[in-house]
């Protein structure tokens, strides 16, 4: 049976896969089991920072494999600590907390906020979280509840209780839901991704910054889709110029094996003590050792290429016929088209271009240094595709 019958026959029919199947990559290129090249202009989904193959990353983790490839949370081991220490470095956090995805970043993010009230108040009447129309945080049935849009509240109830949602950009809103809930945490991403990439304003951000000061709430940002220099900027709400109290990661940080980081401030820093949470492969030493591979190279002049190589996106598609608009920031873009999104994907993937959609958008998330020929030679033809969309 090849590839695709045996996917399509064996696994869960939870995606809408495009029919390739990816054998090989190297950088930005991939090539399906035809051996038809393509450029990627998805990253694995925001995941292969620098591409696929990174030399530096395969020696990084394939050297702690010969090392000691996993050992359990009740010892200490150096890369876990070594990443710990880099990514408090960089952000000003405190203490890191290691999972395995996106979704259990945020959950550990959650249970951190809740327990930190609960100390406070020595009950649990300030659980509430405030998220965001909208937002996207992951899979879990917590974290599908605290996801801002009724599309993903189907189907999987009861779901996790004490989530509320204020609309994006709107302080107002969200100040009244503070005074109707006992609060402890907002969590929102600086850019909604899954949303259909859209950015937060500046205004709206320092609002809720004051507001979680005013009412002692922690302020969350959800970095898992912008974090790790995908924005131009190393997280995302530093391009905003305002802290946050608690950071999480994932994608982008692991480099292409599973990672999921919750970063705490120096508000929350004493609230987890021994048995208040835990993962079995959480910090796992090969993933940590590609990780800090990962980090220590996401320097200020691979941000500065990631805001030229966004400006040169732009700049090639600014004024397309049938391009209605462009979101994000950095390598994070979307595209608002006149054409269908997937159609315009599909027809790209034919000509040997890789992109994604989020809701009715185009989305691309290059690799953060991917070679500008490649990128020019890709953004040229799903230029005219979208053009082509729109004619028809
Ligand atoms: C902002 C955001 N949060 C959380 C998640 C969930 O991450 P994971 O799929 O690693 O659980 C995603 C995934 O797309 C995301 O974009």
């Amino acid at each position: 049976m090849d590839i695709i019958s045996a996917s399509k026959s064996y696994l869960a029919d939870t995606y809408n896969r495009f029919n390739i199947a990816l054998v090989k990559g190297k950088g930005a290129r991939a090539w399906d089991e035809n051996g038809k090249e393509y450029v990627d202009l998805g990253s694995g989904i925001a995941v292969n920072v620098f591409g696929y193959g990174d030399e530096e990353w395969k020696k990084a983790v394939t050297s702690q494999l010969d090392m000691i490839p996993h050992t359990s949370n009740l010892y200490h081991s150096a890369p876990a600590a070594e990443l710990a220490r880099l990514l408090c470095e960089k952000t000003g956090m405190k203490r890191v907390f290691f999972g395995n995805s996106g979704a259990e970043a945020n959950e550990c993010a959650v249970k951190l906020a809740r327990k930190r009230a609960f100390d406070k108040y020595g009950d649990e009447s300030h659980s509430t979280v405030i998220t965001l129309t909208n937002s996207f945080h992951g899979r879990t049935i917590a974290m599908l509840s605290a996801t801002g849009q009724d599309h993903f509240h189907r189907y999987f109830g009861p779901f996790t209780p004490g989530f509320v949602y204020a609309e994006a950009d709107n302080i107002k809103d969200m100040r009244r839901l503070v005074s109707e809930h006992g609060c402890c945490a907002v969590m929102l991403e600086m850019i909604q991704g899954e949303g259909g990439v859209m950015p937060l304003s500046y205004g709206f951000v320092k609002g809720v910054r004051q507001l979680c000061d005013e009412n002692d709430l922690l302020l969350i940002a959800d970095e898992v889709q912008t974090g790790n220099g995908r924005s131009g900027r190393l997280y995302s709400y530093m391009n905003f110029e305002r802290p946050v109290d608690v950071v999480t990661t994932a994608k982008g940080l692991g480099g292409g094996l599973p990672i999921g980081a919750c970063l705490i401030g120096e508000r929350a820093e004493h609230v987890f003590g021994p048995g208040d949470h835990g993962s079995t492969f959480g910090g796992n030493p090969a993933v940590c050792a590609g990780a800090v591979s990962i980090l220590s190279r996401i320097d200020d002049a691979v941000l500065q290429g990631v805001r030229d190589r966004s400006a040169i996106i732009i700049d090639m598609l600014n004024g397309t016929e049938g391009l209605e608009a462009i979101s994000g920031m950095g390598l994070m873009l979307g595209l608002k088209v006149i054409g269908n999104a997937r159609r315009i994907c599909e027809s790209c993937a034919e000509r040997g271009v890789l992109a994604l959609t989020a809701k009715d958008r185009i989305r691309l998330l290059p690799p953060l240094n991917i070679d500008i020929g490649d990128l020019k030679t890709a953004v040229c033809i799903l230029r005219e595709e979208i053009i082509r969309a729109a004619r028809s």
